[in-house]
């Protein structure tokens, strides 16, 4: 049996989680649950970071212990993740004995290799993000991402020399592209460490938060330092040999973007001084805002996971998290937009399904379908088409397109009612073996629907595989996650699993199919998504060339603020800009120095496509695209506003 080792970052307990933080273990969670589902033995890790000074400090504003405070923490952090239906198999404190031998262990090994000396650090740092700055990171003097001033601190510091393994990582990069993934981290990262590294400090001086350095006990070991060694000291190191042994390297370190360089370069570098294997891949995932905003408490701009859970259930948040943004991109939670997928996706699509076959089942044939001989393999191969896309996808973490391969099953199987009408089969004795053939057919793309999306709603699957007659326990992936054309199938039949909610904002259609009055339910083949602005004159397109508002969003329009512009040397048509798309800066590459002078779009917000791979041009890495209208034969003009909402909001 294969072996699964899986990993979250550990995160702060100076506030309780939020929609972001949660979304990163929700897609954990997905990942675990597939491995599980596919047989490998499976190890998934969670935990909270506790060494940190804004820890410290907010433990001291409201008159705890430190360890009392983190205590309390961590029944807030287990119940909402419980809430969220999140399986993980260990959890780790970074206050925990196993920890502090794991980290005593590797500061140990790491000080022996003489990877360690003593200096004096003089600069910034960052308290929100714990680390230190340098001044080309600050923007007006302060950290881009906590809008905050940093502290100025001079004190005797550990370095770690960091500078030494630019060139093994360098090297361990070429050898295994899949290390850093999705590409444009890896990108990134790659360009970061090719113009060098500096050595890092790995301790801060007169502190008591935090563990104590091995080799000099008037130090605590830097948080960071101390917090990515969780991941090894959970499974053993320092301690318990026989666990290591078992699961170290682990297979996928699963973090948000603004931490990918901690994982992917002090972490190995800190592994391959100790000479430790490496893990086998990091994943980099994008940030998750709030109608096009960074979450954060100032702005309020949090979102509650427990309360976004509350609103359909645990697993219709669950898919709107996975199936509405690509993993690895930047997404966005509207209330408006989950309540209109759960309309979509749910009330309309799938809990409809259900209700219609179930229904259908138990007015022609009493509740039980079986197979007769007449096979209609026009659904067993889109079945079985699914089940392989799906299986390509979750394995290559695409975790969206995995949803995706189940919904185009789902879709396939509410066309096939239409076409094969069992009611009008039911009039017809003569057709009594194709209705009960057309009636197992879709009771078993439910059934293997539900297979494909468990990871994703791991109680709801059991539920519909509970109306459908089929076993929900001990699911697998090779027996269970394929066409299986043969056995009694005994349906219940209870209310719909996913009524549909009123938003009042979209409207949803649903639409009989005519002369059907006789169906038992509502048709849901064309959940025609009609917004209110679609006039009768934009009718004149064609149909067959319109894409669908999934194909749409799948394009990630923000909002962007040119911060810099210069001509790209050599070029007539390209400037080279500067951007603030809202979570970060970028290079962006537009073919717009016909138009503008460097100068004058500075200060300007644009639209960019922010989503796009990166391109090369004229030598520029391009970050995205900026949207410009060309009249033919004129010049382009970039699309702008009158009044600009912030940088990162969401066009569409
Ligand atoms: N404690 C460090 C991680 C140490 S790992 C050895 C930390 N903690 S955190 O609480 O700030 O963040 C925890 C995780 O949540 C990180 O991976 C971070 O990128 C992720 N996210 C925080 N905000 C997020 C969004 N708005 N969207 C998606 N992920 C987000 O960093």
């Amino acid at each position: 049996m294969s072996r699964f080792f899986l990993t979250t970052a550990i995160d702060y307990v100076n506030s309780r989680p939020h929609l972001g933080t949660a979304y990163e273990k929700i897609a954990a969670d997905v990942i675990a649950r597939y491995k599980r589902l596919a047989g490998s033995e499976t190890r998934f890790l969670m935990g909270n970071d506790e060494h940190s000074q804004n820890v410290f400090k907010k433990a001291t504003e409201e008159g705890l212990d430190p360890l009392a405070y983190c205590d309390r923490m961590e029944v807030e952090f287990r119940r909402t993740w419980k809430h969220l239906d999140i399986s993980f198999d260990d959890f780790i404190r970074t206050t925990e004995p196993r920890h502090t031998a794991g980290v005593t262990e590797l500061a140990r090994r790491i000080h022996a290799t003489g990877d360690i000396y003593e200096g004096v650090y003089e600069g910034w740092y960052c308290l929100g993000c714990e680390s230190f700055k340098q001044e080309k990171d600050l923007v007006d003097g302060k950290c881009p991402l906590h809008l905050t001033i940093p502290q100025w601190i001079k004190e005797k510091n550990y370095f770690f020399r960091l500078s030494k393994y630019q060139r093994p990582l360098l090297e361990h990069f070429e050898a295994h592209p899949e290390f850093l993934q999705p590409d444009i981290r890896r990108n990134e990262i790659l360009r970061l460490v090719e113009s060098g590294l500096e050595d890092i400090s790995v301790s801060r001086a007169g502190q008591a938060w935090g563990i104590p350095l091995p080799f000099d006990a008037k130090s605590v070991v830097y948080v960071w330092f101390d917090a990515l060694i969780n991941y090894a000291s959970a499974v053993g190191l320092g301690g318990d040999q026989t666990l290591f042994k078992k699961w170290w390297p682990a297979d996928l370190h699963i973090v948000g973007k603004d931490i990918t360089r901690f994982h992917s370069v002090i972490w190995p570098a800190m592994l391959m001084s100790a000479t430790l294997p490496l893990p086998r891949q990091v994943y980099g995932h994008g940030f998750m805002t709030l109608n096009g905003q960074r979450m954060s408490k100032s702005l309020g701009t949090i979102v509650d996971p427990i309360e976004a859970a509350n609103r359909f259930g645990v697993d219709p948040l669950r898919l709107y998290l996975m199936k509405e943004t690509a993993f690895g991109s930047d997404g966005d939670f509207s209330w408006d937009r989950f309540a209109e997928r759960y309309n979509v996706d749910l009330a309309n699509n799938l809990g409809n399904l259900i209700s219609r076959v179930s229904a259908m089942v138990h007015r022609y044939r009493q509740g039980t379908v079986r197979p007769v001989g007449a096979v209609s393999d026009q659904l067993a191969q889109v079945g079985n088409q699914a089940a392989s896309d799906y299986r390509r996808s979750m394995e290559a973490l695409a975790l969206h397109e995995g949803a995706a391969a189940a919904y185009r099953l789902i879709d396939a199987t509410n066309e096939y009612i239409s076409e094969t009408a069992p009611w009008h089969l039911a009039k017809d004795p003569a057709m009594g073996d194709r209705l009960s053939q057309v009636l197992f057919d879709a009771t078993e793309a439910i059934r293997l629907a539900a297979v494909l999306l468990s990871p994703v709603m791991p109680s709801s699957a059991g539920e519909i595989l509970r109306r459908v007659g089929s076993r929900a326990d001990a699911l697998n992936l090779h027996q269970d996650g394929r066409w299986r054309p043969d056995g009694e199938r005994v349906l219940v039949q209870e209310g719909p699993l996913w009524p549909r909610t009123e938003t009042g904002k979209e409207q949803i259609r649903v639409t009989d199919k005519p002369g059907s009055s006789d169906q038992p339910a509502l048709t849901p083949k064309s959940q025609t998504h009609t917004h209110t602005d679609l006039s009768p004159s934009s009718n004149a397109q064609p149909l067959q060339s319109r894409i669908s508002i999934d194909d749409f969003m799948k394009v990630e329009l923000r909002v962007a603020k040119v911060l810099s512009a210069e001509r790209v040397p050599k070029s007539k048509k390209l400037l080279k800009l500067q951007v603030d798309v809202g979570t970060e800066h970028r290079t962006v590459v537009a073919g717009l120095a016909d138009t503008y002078e460097p100068e004058a779009l500075i200060g300007r917000s644009v639209v960019v496509v922010a989503n796009l791979q990166p391109a090369t041009l004229m030598g520029v890495e391009s970050n995205g695209m900026i949207l410009a209208a060309s009249p033919d034969g004129a010049k382009p003009i970039a699309v702008s506003f009158d009044e600009p909402p912030p940088p990162g909001t969401r066009v569409r």
